[in-house]
């Protein structure tokens, strides 16, 4: 009796680390997934610098991005609309007056994932053919273009987001108040730029054109860019 127990537990056991090196315990996992990720940066924190300073991409990333990605989970959990993509809560959201918060942050949540991939280490300058054809086609200059993005970020008044979008296979640039995102108006974003001022004070004070200007030169990942026309 005893040596038949201590078969059986032993096929037990022999199971239970089977099933957990298979991965059989990630359904518990996956039960766990918060309905917004905020994913890695894709590069590391100092990465961007001297034009981005770790010590700005620290906070941003690790305080003003994390504390949007935590208040969306958080107010999710009480909303039918968890289990949506988040760009979907985010058009199911836009404009109600009783869903402000909720957009806030969730959009807040997507900009800033969005903005992370447009930016990169030896970035900048003038884009590959696709993107430099489309661009002198529809603002006359890869120089025209650039003066006209710094431009609309130096226009946003207050705290808001510039973008290079689709709009109906027309590329424009759309600047955003707060946390505003051109899906909402059926424009898809091909590119943005964060002009609130904790994107830039620490490193740029007061003047938000020299930071752009520094992305648009130095840091703009336009591959990323080209992906998403
Ligand atoms: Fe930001």
């Amino acid at each position: 009796m005893f040596q038949m127990l201590k078969k059986v537990s032993c096929v037990v056991m022999t199971l239970f680390i089977t099933a957990f090196l298979l991965g059989v315990h990630q359904p518990v996992c996956a039960q766990e997934k918060k309905p917004i990720i905020q994913e890695p940066l894709p590069y590391s924190q100092n990465a961007l610098e001297p034009f981005i300073s770790s010590y700005t991409l620290g906070f941003h990333y690790g305080k003003h991005h994390a504390a949007y990605v935590d208040k969306a989970n958080e107010l999710l959990e009480k909303s039918p609309l968890a289990k949506q993509p988040v760009e979907e809560i985010i058009k199911a959201t836009a404009g109600k007056a009783d869903q402000t918060i909720l957009f806030n942050n969730v959009a807040q949540a997507w900009n800033h994932s969005f903005f992370w991939k447009c930016l990169k280490a030896q970035g900048g300058g003038k884009p590959g053919e696709k993107l430099a054809k489309l661009i002198d086609e529809n603002f006359g200059s890869f120089d025209k273009f650039k003066e006209e993005f710094i431009n609309a970020g130096k226009a946003q008044f207050g705290s808001g987001w510039v973008w290079l979008v689709s709009d109906g296979g027309k590329l424009k640039i759309v600047k955003t108040p707060n946390a505003d995102n051109p899906i909402v108006n059926n424009q898809k974003p091909l590119f943005v730029v964060d002009v609130w001022e904790h994107s830039y004070y620490l490193d740029y004070q007061n003047r938000r054109p020299d930071y752009i200007k520094a992305i648009l030169e130095h840091l703009a990942n336009w591959e990323f860019v080209t992906s998403n026309l």
